[in-house]
């Protein structure tokens, strides 16, 4: 009795384990389920990721761009962090803002356009002419092994520099100066990318290009047109991309003939 007793308890307690297993959820799952703890720390301290997906999705892809990585950079870079505090609210419309120092970070769409133009592999080593905020050295820097960007408002370098690092873009290397002649100790370069339109394109930034690299900038004084060059074993290969409107890049680009 006492023995058929023992067997009838010892049913129970597994029967009473199989039903707590199969009525509670195990810890993983209740993780899974969408929890505060599942959930990626930059999207619950993001107030504007929302309004970053609309932008790439709405301004950029629906406009032609395709380079999964080019949009994943744009999905990924806070542009709000990018521009005066007084202006975050419209950091993700779909025109330029102004960032200080009568200069402007470009409108969205372009950036995914020029970006996606310059056809970037992880190791290429690129330079940008015209940091600015800093905005499109961080797109860039989430696409290669190597970014040099130079800016000739020293004050908007400086920051650009502070921000670059702060936001943990420290391999972007920010040098204030005049872009015109480019960075000789670092060239060749795969990409160039210029950002302030010259009346002609730079020399010394062809010169500094690499067999099979390409350079996107927009070129002209008052009617502009984006440009792709690319180095080939023949020559400079040139095609016109797009109309657009750049602010002047100044110092020895304006002292050259046109
Ligand atoms: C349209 S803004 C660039 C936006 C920037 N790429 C960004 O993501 O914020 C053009 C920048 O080019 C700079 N610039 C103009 N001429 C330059 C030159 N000769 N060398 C370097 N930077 C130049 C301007 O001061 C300005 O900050």
């Amino acid at each position: 009795m006492r023995r058929r007793s023992g067997n009838v308890s010892a049913l129970s307690v597994i029967f009473l384990a199989l039903l707590l297993a199969l009525l509670l959820p195990s810890a993983p799952a209740r993780l899974a389920s969408g929890g505060a703890f599942s959930r990626p720390l930059s999207s619950a301290s993001d107030e504007y990721a929302a309004a970053r997906e609309e932008m790439v999705r709405e301004q950029i892809e629906m406009r032609g761009v395709r380079d999964a990585r080019v949009l994943a950079a744009m999905r990924k870079v806070p542009r709000h962090l990018f521009v005066p505090p007084a202006e975050q609210g419209e950091a993700y419309n779909d025109y330029a803002l102004v960032i200080g120092h009568g200069q402007t970070i470009s409108q969205p769409y372009i950036v995914g356009f020029m970006t996606e133009a310059l056809e970037l592999k992880p190791h290429d080593r690129v330079l940008e002419i015209g940091t600015g905020s800093g905005y499109q050295a961080a797109i860039l820097a989430e696409l290669v092994t190597e970014v040099y960007s130079i800016e000739i408002v020293e004050a908007l370098a400086k920051e650009a520099e502070a921000r670059l690092h702060r936001l943990g873009y420290a391999k972007v290397q920010v040098r204030a100066g005049d872009g015109y002649r480019g960075w000789p100790e670092a060239a060749p370069f795969d990409a160039i990318i210029v950002t302030a339109a010259p009346g002609h394109v730079p020399q010394p930034l062809i010169d500094q290009l690499r067999e099979g690299g390409r350079m996107v900038l927009p070129l002209g004084t008052w009617e502009q047109d984006l440009v792709r060059l690319r180095r080939t074993r023949e020559g400079i290969a040139r095609e016109y991309l797009l109309p657009v409107r750049f602010v002047p890049m100044t110092g020895e680009a304006e002292k050259q003939p046109k």
